[in-house]
């Protein structure tokens, strides 16, 4: 039996993580009123609420939630099940993949093989048996082999995917019927997946009689099987209104084992299909094949649109939140999802997901919200332009953020030898150029005042010079194999700041920019450079200092820099602070406020998380930095799901929407300002009580709730408080009187007495990267 007490705790800290209102309404409808759906529904007449006028609709899109809310917890677990009811779309649909134990009881486990998502092989070791599935000789552990009370007293559900967390792994998660699941997570629908008619056949095991003995109690939503001998059997027992029957197609080249037809040759006759289902089940690439070399998409195939006219609804799986999908997608999961629901062409009629939140949202909220006026007024500021999709700071970097709908484009400034201000990400060309395949290789020397190890640096080459470089993809998550746009358009190029300034005229969506300066200190000093003047020189010939043109901001870590530009402009200053904090007192707090309208600060001193990548909890930084007038803006929002707390969902959307509604940021800085701005404009925003659940800030520190405490690592103590010594900085020196020495001489820095570094710590091992790592080492488990 199920244990009440398990269910009960575990229904509580879920009830915690996402605050649950028992009726949720269907925001859809409120939502869009022209909203038509390509799917296969014959179109229902819906009447909006509000308007009092009828429109036609085709039904949205079903989700489907495979195992529950497999992206998180054990695929087939009662939290795993429960959680996709709480956290989706309205009518969301179970799938149970059904396997029969020896005394002919169904229960959900994704895989034959037991062992695949359970202990089985901890509890009865060495008692693997060898069957034929499919064919094929397999070893492993099979359900035929133990009744459901053996199984049940010993064995439990366990996350799969090596690539998953197996923090949500505890004692809890015992195998569920059929039933179980109805009365666990009283599921709006409910899908049978039965994959292995055929193997339970030869082991005297009926599925059909199990389905059979199932609807006397539930009523079935679909029954899918990839064999279509098992779909004819029970054709003629199923109550088609309550029932539909869905034919799953594999890979191209495997064989149905009931009609020994590839299932490349089934799918050329649809008409036939439909005489024994109403509906498929294709893998993703059946719509929108994936090259397998390069990973971009190929058009789309015809057959959804061949589908419907024969009468078939058409299943997409499996979405997936937590693997490399189509570079096309630029890493957002809901992007991808709108190119199966919302391509202006045809809609599928359902999703099988392991992340049923994300693809409730790219339903409800996302799907046909093309030029929605702006819901919340968070700033999307680019960093180095889009630079997910193309070399940091280059011309297609900032068009494309444009055109992705940024208010505020970037330019870190860096200056070149002949005195050229100019953006590129990092005063090291090494970082962002090909400079090292160069003949200006030789120029790479050692200035630890800038960083520790070589460099080949701006201030050594003249800006012509800089131009015949390559500038370089800036890949953050190749350790993943996450790469980025790898086939992007070659011909980029570096622009000058006035080329920067030139670029974003007549953009009305654009409100800003924001010019980055770090190191002016040394280049003063040491380079008799002025960043200052050249960048104030600069905006002032762009026309940049008249009311009416675009705001500027000025960014840096350093306070002098900003005191400097507030004796002599007025553009909106911003105190980048570089240190993991997770406070600040009053005093620099007011210290800021003498030079600063608002600060930039790390994700992680908003929510820190722990070595498990798990959030902790928040920090009280954000609502002291706006009671006193100063604006937050947090960096750095990347799509690749590495890069976001487990809290999140692995979902970027997910992410952004905590930190903007959940602590009330005034900007987001990120590299893929399309999905910032997607979500800005999606219309489950600003619904007040009838949010849905899938568009409320997740409960920050609700997961680790559900952790086994005896599992997590001792926790860390919290990062330091940001004090005024951090923030002040000694005046800016004046120039140096010495000639700088001769680029091509190699020569570290000159003699002069080591110069005051910047007063914040270099604590650049950030608790982000480490992080990271623990990521690594269980992805290579
Ligand atoms: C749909 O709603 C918008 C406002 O949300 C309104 O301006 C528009 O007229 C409506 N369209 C129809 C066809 O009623
Ligand atoms: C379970 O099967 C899936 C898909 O075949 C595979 O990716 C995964 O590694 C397997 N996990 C275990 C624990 O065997
Ligand atoms: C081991 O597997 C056999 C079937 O191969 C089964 O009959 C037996 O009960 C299993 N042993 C245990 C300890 O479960
Ligand atoms: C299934 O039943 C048949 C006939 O009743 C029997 O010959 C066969 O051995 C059984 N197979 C298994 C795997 O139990
Ligand atoms: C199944 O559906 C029918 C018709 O919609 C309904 O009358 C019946 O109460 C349902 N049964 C269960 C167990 O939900
Ligand atoms: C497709 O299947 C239908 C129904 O089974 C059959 O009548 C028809 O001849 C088949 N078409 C082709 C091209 O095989
Ligand atoms: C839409 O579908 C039709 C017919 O399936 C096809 O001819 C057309 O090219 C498609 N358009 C796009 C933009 O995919
Ligand atoms: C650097 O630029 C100068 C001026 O344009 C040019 O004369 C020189 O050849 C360039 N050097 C190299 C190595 O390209
Ligand atoms: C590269 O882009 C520039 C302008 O940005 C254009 O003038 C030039 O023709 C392009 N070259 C190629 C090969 O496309
Ligand atoms: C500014 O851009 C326009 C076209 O967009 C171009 O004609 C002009 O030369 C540019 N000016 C500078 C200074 O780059
Ligand atoms: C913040 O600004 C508001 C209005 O601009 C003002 O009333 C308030 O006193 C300010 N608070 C602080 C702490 O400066
Ligand atoms: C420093 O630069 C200024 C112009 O920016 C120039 O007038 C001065 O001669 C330079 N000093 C040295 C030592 O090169």
């Amino acid at each position: 039996m199920w244990k009440p007490h398990a269910f009960v705790r575990s229904l509580s800290l879920l009830h915690f993580l996402f605050h649950l209102h028992s009726v949720l309404p269907l925001v859809s409808a409120k939502g869009s009123n022209t909203t038509t759906w390509n799917t296969l529904s014959v179109p229902l007449l819906f009447i909006v609420e509000f308007e009092k006028s009828v429109f036609e609709y085709g039904n949205p899109p079903l989700v489907i939630a495979r195992g529950g809310f497999s992206g998180l917890f054990p695929d087939s677990s009662s939290n795993a099940y429960k959680f996709a009811v709480q956290a989706s779309f309205k009518n969301v649909i179970l799938w149970c993949d059904v396997q029969l134990t020896k005394d002919a009881q169904g229960i959900c486990i994704p895989n034959i093989k037991l062992e695949n998502a359970t202990d089985i092989d901890k509890i009865f070791e060495n008692n693997r048996t060898n069957y034929i599935v499919n064919g094929v000789p397999t070893n492993g552990y099979f359900s035929v082999d133990y009744t459901l009370k053996k199984l049940r007293s010993n064995v439990m559900l366990i996350q799969g995917d090596f690539t998953r967390s197996s923090s949500f792994d505890n004692t809890v998660f015992e195998i569920l019927t059929v039933d179980d699941v109805v009365t666990t997570a009283a599921p709006p629908g409910l899908w049978l997946n039965i994959q292995h008619d055929s193997f339970y056949t030869q082991h005297n095991l009926s599925m059909k009689s199990f389905v059979l003995s199932v609807f006397k109690t539930v009523n079935v939503s679909y029954i899918s099987s990839p064999e279509a001998g098992f779909l004819r059997s029970i054709k003629a027992d199923i109550n088609p209104k309550i029932t539909k029957l869905v034919f799953r197609f594999m890979g191209k080249d495997d064989v149905d084992p009931s009609t020994k037809q590839t299932y490349g040759s089934l799918l050329k006759n649809l008409t036939s299909i439909k005489t024994f289902a109403s509906g498929i089940l294709v893998p993703k690439d059946y719509i929108w094949p994936v090259d397998p070399i390069s990973h971009y998409l190929h058009p789309h195939t015809s057959l959804v649109s061949d589908a419907h006219k024969v009468g078939l609804e058409v299943f997409a799986s499996t979405f997936l939140n937590d693997i490399p999908i189509s570079y096309d997608y630029s890493y957002d999961p809901v992007a991808e999802h709108l190119s199966f629901i919302d391509n202006g062409n045809f809609s599928v009629d359902g999703v099988l997901s392991d992340f049923p939140l994300t693809s409730s949202a790219a339903i409800d909220c996302f799907a046909h919200i093309d030029n929605a006026p702006k819901k919340v007024n968070t700033l999307v500021i680019s960093k180095y332009g889009a630079s997910g999709d193309y070399p940091p700071c280059t011309n297609l970097a900032y068009e494309k953020a444009i055109s992705d709908g940024a208010d505020v484009i970037d330019c870190p400034v860096q200056m070149s030898k002949d005195g050229i201000p100019f953006c590129l990400r990092s005063i090291d060309l090494r970082e962002s150029t090909t400079v090292d395949q160069t003949i200006f290789s030789k120029l790479s020397k050692s200035i630890p005042e800038i960083k520790s190890d070589e460099g080949i640096y701006t201030f050594d080459l003249e800006w012509n010079n800089i131009t015949s470089l390559t500038p370089t993809m800036l890949n953050l998550f190749n350790n993943f194999q996450l790469y980025r746009n790898p086939r992007y358009n070659r011909n980029v190029s570096l622009l000058t700041l006035s080329e920067f300034l030139n670029l974003t005229k007549g953009h009305t969506s654009l409100s800003g920019v924001v010019i980055i300066i770090e190191n002016a200190p040394y280049l003063a000093r040491n380079q008799n450079l002025s960043v200052i003047d050249a960048v104030i020189d600069t905006l002032s010939k762009g026309g940049y200092d008249k009311l009416g043109t675009p705001n500027v901001m000025i960014q840096s870590t350093d306070s002098s820099v900003l005191l400097k530009f507030k004796e002599k402009t007025k553009y909106e200053l911003v105190y980048t602070i570089d240190e993991v904090v997770s406070d600040v007192v009053d005093s620099a707090i007011s210290d800021i406020k003498s030079f600063a309208h608002a600060v930039l600060l790390k994700k992680v001193c908003v929510y820190p998380n722990n070595e498990e990548f798990l959030l902790t909890g928040s920090t009280k930084i954000v609502p002291k930095f706006k009671s006193s007038n100063l604006s937050v803006y947090v960096r750095t929002f990347h799509n690749e799901f590495v890069s976001q707390a487990y809290d999140f969902l692995s979902d970027a959307t997910v992410e952004i929407n905590t930190f903007v509604q959940g602590a009330g940021i005034d900007g987001v800085i990120t590299d893929f300002p399309q999905t910032a701005n997607r979500y800005r404009r999606n219309r489950c925003l600003n619904l007040g009580n009838s949010t849905p659940p899938y568009m409320k800030p997740i409960e920050v520190g609700g997961l680790l709730q559900l952790v086994d405490k005896s599992s997590l690592p001792p926790a860390m103590a919290p990062a330091p408080t940001l004090t005024e010594a951090d923030v002040t900085e000694p005046p800016l020196p004046p120039f140096s009187k010495i000639a700088p020495s001769s680029p091509f001489a190699g020569a570290g820095p000159g003699p002069e007495a080591q110069p005051p570094q910047n007063a914040q710590a270099k604590v650049d091992v950030c608790f982000f990267m480490s992080s990271l790592t623990v990521l690594v080492a269980s992805l290579l488990l």
